[in-house]
C-alpha cells in the first residue's frame, strides 16, 4: 500500500517525520513529492498511489484519471475546493479533510492582520487600537470561533453571522452576538474577518454592496479564499470609500492594481501563510495520516466530504 504526500507547499520536517512514522507503522510505504511545481510530476507520482495527502494542491479530474489505484484523498486542512469531488466520486474515491487541525494558526494570523492594519502596516504615524472596536465574524466555523475568542480577549465586541450553524446556543455559550443578516454584520463591524468557503454560492459574494455598508475606517480581513471576493466590486468600494482597508492572505488576481491604486490601505501576504506553522502542519499532517490508516483498517469515513 502506497501513501503519497504531494505538497507543493511542503509541511514542516517534524510533520513529515510524524506522517512517515504513522504510515510505516501501519506497514505502508510513504512517497514524498514536495515543491513539484509542474502538475505533470503530480500526475506521474499518483499513478501507483493507494492514498494521497495534499494541502492546497490541485487534485483535478486529470490527476484523478491518472490515479488508477487511488482509494482515498485527504486534504490536510479545512477547505477542499482544490479537489474535484465529482471526478473522485465518479471513481469511488473517498475524499476527506481534517477539520479544525490548522484553525488556530489561521485565527492567529487574522488577529495579527487586524493589528497590522490598525498600525498602518507598521509604518510611522498614529494608528488605532483594536480594543473597543467591533469585530464581525463571517462564518462561525472552527477558525471563526477562535478569532471571536481572541477578539473578545482583546476587548472587542464580537458579532457573528452564520446561517449554517444549526445549534444557535453556540453563540450564547461564546457570548457572541449572532446577527440576522450578512448586511447587518458588515454595517456594524469595524473589522470583518472572512471565514466562508469558496463554493458556487459564495464565489464573488463579497463586493461593493457589502463593503460600502461598513462603518468609517473599517477593514476587511480575508484569510479564507480569494474567490469569494468580487475584485471589481472591491476596487470600486476602495476607490469611493477612501477610509476602507483590505488585507488578505490570498492575493487577488488584480492585487498589483490594488497595491498601486490604494497603497497602504491594502496588503496581501506574498504566499498564503495562514496554516504555515509547525503546529498546524503537524496537527493536520498527522491527522491525515491517521485518517488514512483508519480508513484502510476499519473503513472509517467520518471526515468524508464527498458522501
Ligand atoms: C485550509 O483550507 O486548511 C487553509 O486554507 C490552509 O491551506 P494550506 O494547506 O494550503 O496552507
Amino acid at each position: 500500500m502506497k501513501v503519497l504526500v504531494a505538497t507543493d507547499k511542503p509541511f514542516a520536517k517534524e510533520a513529515v517525520d510524524g506522517i512517515r512514522e504513522i504510515v510505516e507503522k501501519a506497514g505502508y510505504e510513504l512517497a514524498l513529492l514536495e515543491k513539484y511545481g509542474d502538475k505533470g510530476k503530480l500526475i506521474d507520482a499518483v499513478k501507483d498511489a493507494d492514498a494521497l495527502i495534499v494541502r492546497s494542491d490541485k487534485v483535478t479530474a486529470e490527476v484523478i484519471e491518472a490515479a488508477g489505484k487511488l482509494k482515498v484523498v485527504v486534504r490536510a486542512g479545512a477547505g477542499y475546493d482544490n479537489v474535484d469531488l465529482a471526478a473522485a466520486s465518479a471513481k469511488g474515491i473517498v475524499v476527506m479533510n481534517t477539520p479544525g487541525q490548522n484553525s488556530n494558526a489561521v485565527a492567529e494570523l487574522a488577529v495579527g492582520m487586524m493589528v497590522f492594519m490598525a498600525r498602518n502596516q507598521f509604518n510611522p504615524g498614529t494608528g488605532h487600537e483594536i480594543s473597543g472596536k467591533t469585530l464581525g465574524i463571517h462564518a462561525y466555523g472552527h477558525v471563526g470561533r477562535i478569532v471571536g475568542r481572541y477578539g473578545k480577549a482583546l476587548g472587542m465586541k464580537v458579532l457573528a453571522f452564520d446561517p449554517y450553524v444549526s445549534d444557535k446556543s453556540v453563540f450564547k455559550c461564546d457570548d457572541v452576538w449572532a446577527v440576522d443578516s450578512v448586511e447587518e454584520l458588515y454595517s456594524k463591524s469595524d473589522y470583518v474577518s472572512l471565514h466562508i468557503p469558496a463554493t458556487e454560492q459564495t464565489k464573488k459574494s463579497i463586493g461593493y454592496d457589502l463593503l460600502t455598508k461598513m462603518p468609517k475606517g473599517a477593514t476587511l480581513v480575508n484569510t479564507a479564499r480569494k474567490e469569494v471576493i468580487d475584485e471589481e466590486g472591491l476596487a470600486k468600494a476602495l476607490a469611493e470609500r477612501t477610509d476602507l482597508k483590505y488585507i488578505t492572505d490570498i492575493a487577488a488576481d488584480m492585487q498589483g492594481v490594488l497595491n498601486e491604486k490604494f497603497g497602504t490601505r491594502v496588503f496581501a501576504t506574498p504566499k498564503k501563510m495562514g496554516a504555515e506553522t509547525a503546529e498546524a502542519n503537524i496537527n493536520a499532517g498527522l491527522a491525515a495520516a491517521r485518517q488514512i490508516v483508519e480508513f484502510f483498517t476499519s473503513g472509517d469515513t467520518r471526515f468524508q466530504v464527498n458522501k
